[in-house]
């Protein structure tokens, strides 16, 4: 017999904010299915239903309990009949000939692996799909392509930052980082964020925000903190962007994927000694160090609530987080500020 459902399905928000979520994933073999579908609609530029799937995945991933039968999802928000039919699929013959033909797909497969370069986008990946190419020696061995700085970093250093980070790698990052900004000024602050502040075990990077306690201060920060990093000798590459952000051409009502905060995009030598146990590490191939996919923000110390919010993730979240500012309390909120539309 059946447990009973300890979440009852017509309780389940539509609002990944308003859904308590545990890093346990009780409907994987759906939320997985769910991924690659959404995954090949991003490739071909149709974002409803990519849309779609991942909230479908997000709604399945909230649940304290695997879906069994059908029936079991029909209260649930955000299940519509495409998410549905993969569902009926999967629970009737253990797989979903739809994924298993996406999976098989040559683009997909091409656009998968070219996107799985750090500087690649699917446009990029796109571009050099249309002209024929199908691996990583198609590319290299091409003259006419010219790959810039970070696209030659991705090329260079891809089987270790396609590799997990683990949660005792990213706190020994931590502390690296720590150590480096507090002796640049003793009022920095310093926090974890994305998946590893939501407390995932791996990461495919991680993601700090530094600032200091005096306003106006963290505007060297940043690139001192590059330069000590550099000094170390642990810098293997870096995308600086300056600050962009001003508080009087706010609120911005057009939507936009980065925010306007001082940010880098690293490639951190992280050395052996600690590197921790486990199958992915860099053991193994003899070196005692591997590379790592850092991100730092730095906002401005009265900014640094919502930036801390923003960066925090899950994507799903914050998107359904500023869905429900919009929606239910007719508020704007970003990365920088939360406004009322009313006033
Ligand atoms: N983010 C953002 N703007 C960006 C990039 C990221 O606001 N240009 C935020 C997103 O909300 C995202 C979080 O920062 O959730 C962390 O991004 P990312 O590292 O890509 O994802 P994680 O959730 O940390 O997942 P992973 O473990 O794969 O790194
Ligand atoms: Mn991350
Ligand atoms: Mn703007
Ligand atoms: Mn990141």
């Amino acid at each position: 017999p059946e447990a009973p459902a300890p979440t009852p399905a017509s309780t389940v928000s539509q609002y990944a904010c308003q859904r308590r979520t545990t890093t346990e994933n009780y409907n994987k073999i759906f939320t997985d299915a769910f991924e690659v579908l959404a995954e090949s609609y991003e490739f071909n530029e149709i974002e409803g239903p990519c849309l779609a799937f991942r909230r479908a995945a997000s709604v399945l991933k909230s649940l304290p309990w695997a879906v069994q039968r059908l029936g079991a999802t029909e209260d649930l928000p955000c299940l519509g009949d495409h998410s549905k039919a993969v569902m009926e699929e999967i629970l009737q013959y253990g797989r979903s000939f739809e994924v298993e033909k996406v999976l098989s797909d040559e683009r997909y497969q091409t656009l998968k692996l070219f996107t799985s370069v750090f500087g690649v986008g699917p446009k990029t990946g796109e571009k050099w799909y249309r002209r024929g190419l199908r691996s990583f020696s198609d590319i290299l061995a091409e003259p006419s392509i010219q790959l810039n700085r970070m696209q030659q970093s991705g090329f260079l250093h891809y089987g270790d930052i396609s590799r997990a980070v683990s949660k005792a790698e990213a706190q020994a990052l931590g502390n690296i980082i720590d150590e480096a900004v507090r002796a640049i000024t003793p009022d920095a602050v310093l926090a974890l964020t994305g998946g590893f502040r939501r407390g995932k075990e791996f990461g495919h990077d991680v993601d700090f925000i530094v600032t200091t306690t005096e306003q106006g201060k963290e505007k060297r920060l940043l690139t001192s903190l590059i330069d000590q990093l550099k000094e170390q000798g642990i810098l293997l590459f870096c995308d600086h962007q300056a600050s962009t952000f001003d508080m009087s051409k706010l609120p911005s009502h057009r939507f936009e994927a980065m925010d306007h905060f001082a940010k880098c995009f690293l490639i951190l030598r992280l050395e052996g000694s600690q590197v921790v146990g486990g199958l992915h590490g860099a053991e193994g191939d003899g070196r005692g160090w591997r590379a790592v996919r850092v991100d730092l923000v730095s906002p401005p110390i009265d900014r640094y609530a919502f930036a801390l919010l923003g960066w925090t993730g899950s994507r799903q979240f914050e998107r359904d987080l500023r869905r429900f500012a919009r929606t239910e309390r007719r508020m704007l909120l970003d990365n920088h500020a939360l406004f009322d539309k009313t006033k």
